[in-house]
């Protein structure tokens, strides 16, 4: 059995996100997507939402779960007996730091990383940027899976009528 964890925050995934999923979901037995918690940054969905959101967009993979990890992920991986992280890599800001990440996990545990080309079609995409796109009213509808994009907009539109 070979398997990955695949780590973000997730808030929320992205199609860029699920091409990623996808593919590391072809080449291992199982693929743990998991949503690492993080305290001091309050999402626009919690850990809970993305989960589900997750779970919808990714009920057609078999062999994908959905799992949530505060603290190192390195020890996450250990505690499901995987060797391996996989990530995706829009460009040389991404690489930048995931290089320095891979590393660092690699020396912690030996865990290695591998990670995936993003799909040209979608390396502009982040959760941050479809955000703030979706906040001012463009339309973000083929950059989110379908479960998201309706949760989406009415969560921005709670917080607009918040603000
Ligand atoms: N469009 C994409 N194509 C390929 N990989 C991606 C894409 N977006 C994110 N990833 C990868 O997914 C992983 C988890 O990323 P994360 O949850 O931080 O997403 P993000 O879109 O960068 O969100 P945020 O804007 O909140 O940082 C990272 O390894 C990241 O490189
Ligand atoms: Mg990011």
């Amino acid at each position: 059995m070979t398997g990955a964890v695949c780590p973000g925050s997730f808030d929320p995934v992205t199609v860029g996100h699920l091409d990623v999923i996808t593919r590391a979901a072809a080449q291992f037995d199982e693929i743990v997507v998991t949503v690492m918690i993080n305290k001091n940054k309050r999402g626009l969905f919690s850990v809970d939402e993305r989960i589900e959101l997750l779970g919808e967009s990714t009920s057609q993979l078999g062999n994908v779960r959905i799992a949530s990890w505060q603290g190192l992920l390195v020890d996450y991986a250990r505690e499901l007996g995987f060797t391996a992280i996989v990530k995706g890599l829009r460009g040389a800001i991404d690489f930048d730091y995931e290089l320095q990440m891979a590393q660092m996990n690699r020396k912690l545990t030996g865990v290695d990383t591998l990670f995936f080309p993003a799909n040209p079609a979608h390396s502009f995409l982040s959760s941050s940027l479809v955000k703030e796109v979706a906040t001012y009213g463009g339309d973000v509808e083929d950059m989110v899976p379908p479960a998201v994009h309706a949760k989406l907009l009415a969560r921005i539109a709670e917080r607009n009528a918040e603000a």
